[in-house]
Formats: C-alpha cells, sequence, structure tokens
C-alpha cells in the first residue's frame, strides 16, 4: 500500500492528467520537478500517491483499470505520459444522479457522456469499497451541476472515514452545514472548485489585487472563456452552471478593492467550440481609472490546456489532505482551500493564501 491511497470520482480529462501526471513525476529524477509548486510537501512526495478505487457512469470506462479508462472517450486532454502503468483500481460503476445532463443526448458519441446499463450502487456499497480498498483521501471530480451525486459521495466519504477533495463548485467545504458534518465525524475536507496552476482565476485574482493595491479603480471587467471538452458542453445547460458562475465571479470580486456591481462584471465559461478539445481560452478585460481618474484597460489572451493546469494543483491538494488526516484535524483546512480552490470557507488574496499554505504545511499554523 503507498502512503497516499485515493479515491477517484469521475474519471474524465482532470484525471486522466493527475494520473498521468503521478507517472510522469514518479521517478523523481531532478527535471521531473518543472511543472509543480512542491516536489516534497511534508515528507510527501508526488510518486507516493496511488489510485486504488474509481467511480464513473460511462460505458467505456466502467470495468476497465484506471490506467485505460483515462484514455477513453470522451476523454480528449493531452496525452504527455507515455508510460501509464496499470493501477490495479478497475473503475466501478458509480450512481448517476443529476451526474449527466440531457441535453448532451444530441451531440455525437464520442463528444459526450454514454451511460452504462451497469447496476448502480447503493451509498453502503461505494462505503463498503472505499473501506477494502484502503483509501483515504477521495477526490471528487464530477461534473458541474452535479449537486445530487456530489453530496452522495461526500457523505460516503465521510462515513468511510476518507478526507475529501473538492475539486469542482458544488458548495461542500464552503457550505457550513456540509463544513460541521465533516467536522463532526472527524474527517478533513479540502474545497471547492479547484483553481488551476495558471489559469483564468488565478491571473484574473492577481490583476484585481494589483489594482487595489495600485491604487486603480476598477470600473468594469470580463472573463470570457471557451473550450471544447465535456467540460465545457455540459455547461452549455446553463441551468447547471449557477454555482460555477458564482464560484469564478465570487473569486474575482473577493480581492477587489470595491465590490463591483453586478452589471460590471462578468466572468464565466461562454461558450463550447468542439474543435478546441481540451484547450481552453480565456478573453479578459478590465477598465479602470488612475490618478486624475484618467481612464486605463487592459486586454489579456490566455490559452492553457484545461486539464493539465489542474493536475498538479490537485497533487498538492491530496497531500495536504493527507497531512490533515496525519494532524488529526477535522472539517475544512482553511489554508489549502485558500490557495488551491476558488470558492474556499474563507476567501483571501493569493499571497496571503500562498503564506497560510506555506505555514501548515510547515507546521507553523495546526489549520
Ligand atoms: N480543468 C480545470 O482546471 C478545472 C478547474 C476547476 C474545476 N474543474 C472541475 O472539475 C470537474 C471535472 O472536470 P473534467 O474536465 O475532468 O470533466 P469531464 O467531463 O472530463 O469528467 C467528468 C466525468 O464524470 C463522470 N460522471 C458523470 N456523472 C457521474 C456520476 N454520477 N458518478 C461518477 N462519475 C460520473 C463522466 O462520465 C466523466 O468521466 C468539473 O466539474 C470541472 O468544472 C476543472
Amino acid at each position: 500500500m503507498s502512503l497516499i491511497p485515493v479515491a477517484l470520482v469521475g474519471v474524465g480529462n482532470c484525471v486522466s492528467s493527475l494520473v498521468q501526471g503521478l507517472f510522469h513525476y514518479a521517478n523523481g529524477g531532478s527535471n521531473d520537478e518543472q511543472g509543480l509548486m512542491h516536489w516534497d510537501m511534508g515528507g510527501y512526495r508526488p510518486k507516493d500517491i496511488s489510485v486504488v478505487a474509481a467511480w464513473d457512469v460511462d460505458s467505456r470506462k466502467v470495468g476497465k483499470d484506471v490506467s485505460e479508462a483515462i484514455f477513453a472517450k470522451p476523454n480528449c486532454t493531452a496525452v504527455f505520459c507515455d508510460h501509464v502503468g496499470q493501477t490495479g483500481a478497475i473503475v466501478q460503476m458509480g450512481r448517476i444522479l443529476d451526474g449527466v445532463s440531457p441535453h448532451m443526448a444530441s451531440h455525437p458519441d464520442h463528444r459526450r457522456f454514454l451511460v452504462s446499463d451497469a447496476p448502480e450502487p447503493t451509498k453502503a456499497e461505494v462505503v463498503e469499497s472505499l473501506k477494502r480498498s484502503g483509501a483515504q483521501v477521495m477526490c471528487n471530480y464530477l461534473p458541474v451541476g452535479s449537486q445530487q451525486a456530489t453530496e452522495f459521495y461526500a457523505d460516503a466519504a465521510i462515513t468511510a472515514g476518507v478526507a475529501f477533495v473538492n475539486n469542482m463548485p458544488v458548495f461542500i467545504a464552503s457550505n457550513p452545514v456540509w463544513a460541521e458534518k465533516f467536522r463532526s465525524a472527524g474527517v478533513p475536507i479540502i474545497g471547492d472548485d479547484i483553481k488551476a496552476q495558471l489559469g483564468a482565476t488565478i491571473v484574473h485574482r492577481m490583476l484585481t489585487d494589483l489594482f487595489a493595491k495600485r491604487g486603480v479603480t476598477l470600473d468594469r471587467t470580463y472573463q470570457l472563456n471557451t473550450g471544447g471538452n465535456t467540460d465545457f458542453l455540459n455547461m452549455l445547460n446553463r441551468e447547471r452552471l449557477a454555482s460555477k458562475k458564482e464560484s469564478k465571479t465570487e473569486a474575482v470580486q473577493s480581492v477587489a478593492h470595491t465590490r463591483l456591481d453586478d452589471e460590471n462584471i462578468h466572468v464565466g465559461p461562454s461558450d463550447y467550440v468542439p474543435w478546441q478539445n481540451d484547450n481552453k481560452v480565456c478573453f479578459l478585460r478590465m477598465e479602470g481609472r488612475m490618478f486624475g481618474g484618467v481612464p486605463m484597460n487592459i486586454e489579456l489572451r490566455l490559452s492553457v490546456e484545461d486539464s493539465p493546469n489542474s493536475a498538479g494543483v490537485a497533487i498538492d491538494m491530496i497531500r495536504c489532505a493527507k497531512i490533515a488526516l496525519d494532524r488529526g484535524l477535522a472539517g475544512p483546512v482553511l489554508g489549502p482551500s485558500s490557495y488551491f480552490c476558488k470558492h474556499p470557507p474563507v476567501q483571501v488574496t493569493d499571497d496571503e493564501a500562498f503564506t497560510a499554505v506555506e505555514d501548515f504545511i510547515a507546521g507553523v499554523t495546526v489549520n
């Protein structure tokens, strides 16, 4: 058994990048450190993480070893590791609930989820499977809008005593009711909604903080994003989008000197462009006033492969969850949540969150 056995929920593009990364960084040569924020974290290295259980609902993934399922359609992210080995973890049929949006049915099979007709598990079966696997940390990668499904797996993690890393924008760590459930069960949680390594959110936040610190009044801003993966296809269903928009918008609002009126800030996934696949393009504009009220603006275009952009952050979140387990922490782990997530229980600037997470890792602060 590895030092950090992990269970994965939703074997999509982000999990593909995460699992490829675990093999890519497993050997530990000095060049391999590039691309990670931390190599050694509290004594844990990326190679100390292994996948021991996984759930999905797609017929092309269920029943396969995770190492094969990550390359099955509709996954479309970059393949950067040519030596992904068998994990021994076979993707199990998950509980569907609200994980799959009906509008996907009108898109080609290779672009959408194809739901398996395998029997769905009960919560008790998921708990039993988690315990049998020895998983210590569960990572949630369900599609945006999967409120019931996320609550189902979070509940299973609590019952099994497994730490929860919530990478998507259903509010669990930042929801006081759920935070208390984790706290009273003695289980740590990091969330919500992973903040990518160098993505639209961190760039927009840093620039917003820069405006505030340099005394420039921010009057208006937008952040438009396009992509061609299933995350973007799923988000064409606007009804699923409320928490994602709140998470992304609040991430920017929370570091502004003065909150912008709702009509002066627009942040969100904007359109689905199939040929972009996992390439995400962000168009960002900020309009402000400088010394003497003189106007200025910034236009920025950011192009990134979406899923690898989150995987190194996930490797850090998993290790922080393990450190929290080692320290017997329960409920939301605040520093790591603030630094690694868009919608944490406590919003601070990224500079403050960086200090908080480094202090947490070093043991200077408990949580
Ligand atoms: N890429 C990033 O940088 C980033 C950043 C922040 C948040 N996220 C979020 O992470 C999540 C995962 O992103 P992704 O690109 O991997 O998505 P994806 O669409 O590639 O993967 C989702 C997976 O979940 C599976 N699934 C659907 N319903 C399920 C259920 N009920 N039980 C088990 N599995 C189910 C699907 O079959 C699919 O394999 C999304 O919510 C996304 O918004 C990603």
